[in-house]
């Protein structure tokens, strides 16, 4: 059974252990993509210290056609911006790249969108289907250089568990 929080401050190869065993236990066999979507964005928040958001953008289409772009999904943190164009912002340019985008000073990241004006770096990983980007895990701190290298390998590993859930 997974208690779906740390019990403790863990390092971090032992936090991404527990964290992608609960989001494993939490997902496996539930094809809804929104419920899915809403635990994982609970497990981020409760296993990851030092956030001020953390959830996800999906691929969607646009309001009046065209382009595809991300389109808020389920989240914890403040309300945020709803639509997003591919190649715009943290989120966009992993969205657009199809890579990892971690910024330790988004005020320096050209384009970035302040949702909430108290965050201060960013990690933002593409989930990706067949090779084709269908979401991004997005996670913001309020403090500067929060994200490792650890950490992005961490939430890549959830996004590729998440490939076929959401
Ligand atoms: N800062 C992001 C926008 C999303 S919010 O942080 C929730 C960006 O520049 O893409």
């Amino acid at each position: 059974m997974y208690d779906f929080k740390p019990a403790a401050p863990l390092a971090s190869d032992e936090l991404y252990r527990e964290l992608l065993g609960a989001a494993e236990a939490l997902t496996a066999g539930e094809p809804d993509a929104v419920a899915n979507m809403a635990n994982v964005a609970a497990l981020l928040w409760e296993f990851l210290p030092d956030l001020n958001w953390a959830g996800f953008y999906r691929v969607a289409p646009a309001k009046t056609g065209g382009a595809d772009e991300l389109v808020l999904g389920p989240f914890v943190g403040r309300p945020a911006c709803i639509r997003i164009p591919f190649g715009i912002g943290v989120c966009g340019a992993a969205a657009q790249s199809r890579a990892t985008q971690l910024v330790a000073d988004v005020h320096a990241f050209p384009g970035h969108i302040a949702c909430d004006a108290a965050s201060a770096s960013e990690l933002v990983v593409p989930v990706l289907r067949n090779g084709v980007v269908i979401a991004v895990i997005d996670l913001d701190s309020p403090t500067p250089a929060r994200f490792t290298a650890a950490d992005a390998a961490g939430i890549e590993a959830l996004a590729a568990l998440l490939a076929d859930r959401i």
